[in-house]
């Protein structure tokens, strides 16, 4: 199977073409939940957010349940789970807690991250090469109920080797890296992390046709364009910039805005 008939598997309604052009949007409402959890109190509901990024042209709904439960709550997940008509991207760490979470709960993709409790967010990729005979277990273990397995990773090849060999169906590739150089006003670092992120795609095509890829992490409006852009890539999954956005524009607004930021160049 070819790296397009694997994209053409993951969903269906996409056409190929536009697929390749256009990756699809993960909306990670993480945040959503960090604004509840401020307070102690019931609102504003995570599911009412993904059922209206949904309508608004969101492809999927990502969603973090930390050890520490510091944002999504269990109640959470298998609430939206639920009530989802795309997508849900379960982010995890590579628990035994969250294996079984995950396997009872079924969303259709299972994304494994790095997680340390000190951390304001997921700081770096997943290392993958150092765990490989754990992960690929792990992996087995979430696929055997019919969940795809994505591995967050820095664009490296040393992980996109392992994470290929350890089974997964897709890789998200980290972007932080060149988030931050464009917060910092470094153009040159931006662009040799944008170059790194093209390598890092076209590597993993030639070790596996078959894999998806992803990216994510700290994608903005004004840095998204030149990652859609890249030929290969099938999903971006953005949350803080477009759940910020939405406190100005409103959710659904946020989300045609990132999505227009996407393919359409400024
Ligand atoms: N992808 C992964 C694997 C993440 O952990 C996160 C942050 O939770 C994101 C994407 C989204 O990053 P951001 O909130 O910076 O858009």
């Amino acid at each position: 199977m070819t790296n397009i008939t694997a994209v053409q598997a993951a969903n269906s309604t996409e056409t190929l073409e536009s697929s390749l052009k256009k990756p699809l949007l993960g909306v990670n409402i993480d945040h959503v939940a960090t604004l509840r959890q401020a307070r102690g109190v019931n609102y504003p509901s995570p599911l009412a957010a993904a059922l209206l990024c949904e309508q608004a042209g969101a492809d999927g709904i990502t969603i973090h349940l930390r050890e520490d439960r510091r944002h999504i709550q269990d109640a959470d997940v298998y609430e939206i789970a639920e009530q989802l008509t795309t997508r849900m991207n379960l982010e995890i760490a590579a628990t035994t807690e969250m294996l079984e979470i995950a396997r009872k709960v079924k969303p259709f993709w299972v994304c494994l991250v790095p997680e340390k409790r000190a951390e304001l967010t997921t700081e770096g990729g997943l290392n993958v090469a150092g765990q490989m005979p754990w992960l690929t277990d792990y992996i087995a273990k979430l696929q055997a109920v019919g969940i795809k397995v994505s591995l967050f990773i820095d664009p490296e090849d040393k992980q996109i080797a392992a994470a290929v060999t350890c089974g997964a169906d897709a890789i998200e590739l980290h972007t932080g890296a060149y988030a931050e150089a464009g917060l910092a006003g470094n153009i040159d670092k931006m662009n040799a992390e944008l170059t790194r992120i093209k390598q890092a795609v076209r590597t993993t095509q030639d070790a596996n046709s078959n894999m998806l890829i992803n990216a994510g992490h700290g994608l903005t409006r004004d840095n998204v364009h030149a990652i859609a852009q890249i030929d290969g890539i099938y999903e971006l999954n953005i949350g803080h910039a477009l759940i910020a956005d939405a406190v100005f524009v409103g959710l659904e607004q946020a989300v045609i805005m990132m999505k227009n930021a996407m393919y359409e160049s400024a």
